[in-house]
Parts: structure tokens; C-alpha cells; sequence
């Protein structure tokens, strides 16, 4: 009764708008304005690359459905948020309160990501993460209106201990970066590895983005492991494994990591890159259709090869795209949208991946190593990995 009373009061309500004229526009505003998207990555930094290859992989796909989501045209915005995890929430709310974004796309670091997630959860916007792997986004505060079309950091490392051991490396110190995507890289690897066998024998670290390696690899040729592994990225990751070789330990002890350290690096890395192996959910030389069809028209399109952040961008803009088909260009339709995008397949060049219940993606990790400027795959590393989402309670 009380529900028919407010429909009836409502309908009276806008009877009374559309006679004096205030409602028409609003009505034909919902119907054909513009889809507003808002772009939330690093443009400069250590992580600039990252940012640049995720939007370029992300309009990509927006392009392929004719530059339009469900039949709207769309309106980007754009925040370089520049890997500072200070400016965060700050850089988040201006997309959402000041231009009113439909949807937030980003971004690269998981500490910047935890400011995006405070914003996408107070205000309910849609959030799609093309990169950063903060494990809380889609475990403790995964939240309905939150999808990573990425992984979560411990997902490439859990597969990489196996490998090692199988090549009889059980001594192995573990270098990155002190932020919650070296710390969390790090939780997938040493489960993986100490489950295998492995000791870890030394935990090094420098903050982010610090790039002063020497002291610490002076360390490792002094502790004489049997191999290294850890997690770098972006400028940063390239200038690690030049300086690896520098110091003298390429082809001493074997360096291993999660994926992104040999990823868009291969070219300002050179030769100082060859033999290294790595786990991750892509790899260039995925030799399908799909991958072959995507790596052709990206390098057409931008003069230069992509890399698994091209790909992360890219599959975000089949998602949105995809989720806005499901529901015919009413993104305001929060329960059908989010029911498109927990259920629909990604057909990506990665290979063809679905949401978790905790929307990260389920998909195979591969074993990789680095040969002439390429990352070659030399096998499956886990087959339809899924993070366990540990924590997350999805209010709906
Ligand atoms: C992160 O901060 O989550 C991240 C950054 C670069 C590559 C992978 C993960």
C-alpha cells in the first residue's frame, strides 16, 4: 500500500514536471547522453608506460564495438594520478563528484587503488581495475560495484616456486619494492615455493620507486643463493635487470619473478633480459587466433608491440562494453549490469576468462621465459587459477 501510495504520489509528481515542460529534457538526457568514463592512471612515473598501454588496449575495444557503449556515445576523463597513493582519494572523488563519471577506470598501483576503492565504495559508482592487484579490493572490501579485469598480486607468484624447485633451486632470496604489491607478491611466492620445498633464505626490499639497487645486489652476490626472485615493474623493473647484469649475476645465479618484471622492458632492457623466467597470465608468444588477431591490430593501430597491460586495458573495455550491451545503454540499471558483468565470458587474448564470485578473474598462469626481445611461453603454470577472495562479504 505504502509502495502503490509513493508510485502514485511519484507519477502525479511527474504528470505535473512534464506539463510544464521541466521533465522532457531530463527524460531525453537519460535516453542519449553521452556514456562518462573516467581514466584514472599513472601518465607519468615509473608506471607512465602502464597507464599509456591500458588506455590504448582500453579505446582499443571501445573502437571495435564502433566507439560507442550500448549505443551511446561516450566522454572520457582523464587524471594522472601519478602512482601517488596520497592523492588518491582525491584524484577519485574529482572524476566522480565533479564530472560525474559513470564508471572509473583504473588504475596501476595497489596503494593508489585502496583510495579508488574508499570512493567507489562510499558512492557506489562502478569501479573496473585494469591493473592494480591490492588483494583488498576483491577480498576484505570487495564490494558489488568493484570488478578487476587484472589478478590479485599473489596469483602470478603462486605458480612460481614449482618451476624453481624442479630445477633443483631451493635457496632463494626475494627482492622488491615496499608496498602492498611487493608484499603481497611475495605471499603468493612464498607459499608456492616454501609448499615445493624452497627456503627462502633472505627477504630484501627498497621503497617505491626507488631505483638505487647496487647495496642490495652486492648482498645477494654475497649470500650466494641458488637462485633470486621478485617483483618489479614498469621503468623501474628495467633498470633492476640491467643492473642485475651489471653486477655481475646474470648467468651466476638465475633470476626469476612475477611477470611484470620482463613486461613493455624488453627493448630498454636488451640483451641483460635474455633467460629470465616469470609467471604470469599472459605471455606475447600465445600462439591462438585471438592473441595473434589482437597483437596485429594493436601494433598497427600504436607502432608499438603490447604487453600484458595492453591486454588488462583492452579486456576492461570488452567488459564495459559487453555489461552495457547486457542492459541496452541503461548503466543506471545497477542489478542487471552487475549480473552481466559477474556472468559474461571475456574473450581475451590471454585465453577466455570469467569473474570470480569476488569479481577477479579466473585464468590460467604461465611459465615464461625471455628470449630475443620476447616473452616465449614454455608451459601452463596453473590452470583456471582463481583467488580465494579471502574475506570479501558482498553487501548487495
Ligand atoms: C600494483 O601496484 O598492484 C602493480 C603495479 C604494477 C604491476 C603490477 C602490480
Amino acid at each position: 500500500m505504502t509502495t502503490r501510495r509513493l508510485v502514485l504520489s511519484r507519477s502525479a509528481a511527474l504528470v505535473g514536471a512534464a506539463s510544464s515542460g521541466l521533465l522532457l529534457p531530463q527524460i531525453a538526457r537519460a535516453q542519449s547522453s553521452k556514456i562518462r568514463v573516467g581514466l584514472m592512471l599513472p601518465y607519468t612515473g615509473t608506471f607512465a608506460q602502464l597507464g599509456v598501454a591500458i588506455e590504448n588496449g582500453f579505446r582499443m575495444a571501445l573502437d571495435e564495438q564502433g566507439g560507442k557503449l550500448g549505443g551511446r556515445e561516450i566522454e572520457f576523463f582523464k587524471v594522472d594520478d601519478e602512482s601517488n597513493p596520497a592523492k588518491g582519494v582525491e584524484n577519485a572523488s574529482t572524476l566522480v563528484q565533479r564530472d560525474k563519471v559513470d564508471v572509473l577506470v583504473g588504475t596501476v598501483h595497489s596503494g593508489v587503488q585502496m583510495g579508488i576503492q574508499k570512493v567507489a565504495r562510499d558512492s557506489g559508482v562502478l569501479s573496473l581495475i585494469p591493473n592494480a592487484g591490492a588483494h583488498a579490493a576483491t577480498r576484505a572490501l570487495c564490494a558489488p560495484n568493484v570488478f578487476r579485469t587484472s589478478f590479485t598480486n599473489a596469483q602470478p607468484t603462486l605458480a612460481l616456486g614449482k618451476p624453481m624447485m624442479d630445477k633443483g633451486l631451493k635457496k632463494t632470496v626475494w627482492i622488491t619494492w615496499k608496498y602492498a604489491a611487493g608484499d603481497e607478491a611475495f605471499e603468493g611466492f612464498r607459499d608456492g615455493y616454501t609448499k615445493a620445498g624452497g627456503t627462502i633464505v633472505k627477504e630484501l626490499s627498497l621503497p617505491f620507486p626507488n631505483v638505487e639497487f647496487q647495496a642490495l645486489l652486492t648482498e645477494i652476490a654475497s649470500l650466494k643463493p641458488d637462485a633470486v626472485a621478485c617483483f618489479f615493474a614498469g621503468g623501474g623493473a628495467a633498470k633492476f635487470i640491467r643492473d642485475y647484469a651489471a653486477a655481475g649475476l646474470k648467468g651466476k645465479i638465475p633470476l626469476y619473478g612475477s611477470g611484470f618484471l620482463t613486461e613493455g622492458v624488453l627493448e630498454a632492457a636488451g640483451p641483460a633480459a635474455d633467460g629470465i623466467v616469470t609467471t604470469l597470465h599472459y605471455s606475447d608468444s600465445l600462439d591462438t587466433p585471438r592473441n595473434r588477431a589482437f597483437r596485429l591490430a594493436y601494433a598497427k593501430h600504436f607502432k608499438v608491440q603490447p604487453d600484458v597491460y595492453a591486454v588488462q586495458g583492452y579486456d576492461t573495455g570488452l567488459l564495459l562494453a559487453q555489461g552495457v550491451a547486457a542492459v541496452k545503454g541503461d548503466i543506471g540499471n545497477k542489478p542487471a549490469l552487475y549480473k552481466a558483468l559477474e556472468t559474461t565470458t571475456i574473450d581475451s587474448p590471454r585465453g577466455k576468462w570469467k569473474m570470480s564470485p569476488q569479481h577477479n578473474p579466473v585464468q590460467d598462469i604461465y611459465l615464461r621465459v625471455v628470449e630475443n626481445k620476447e616473452n616465449k611461453v614454455v608451459g601452463v603454470a596453473a590452470k583456471a587459477l582463481a583467488d580465494p577472495g579471502t574475506g570479501c562479504r558482498m553487501a548487495g
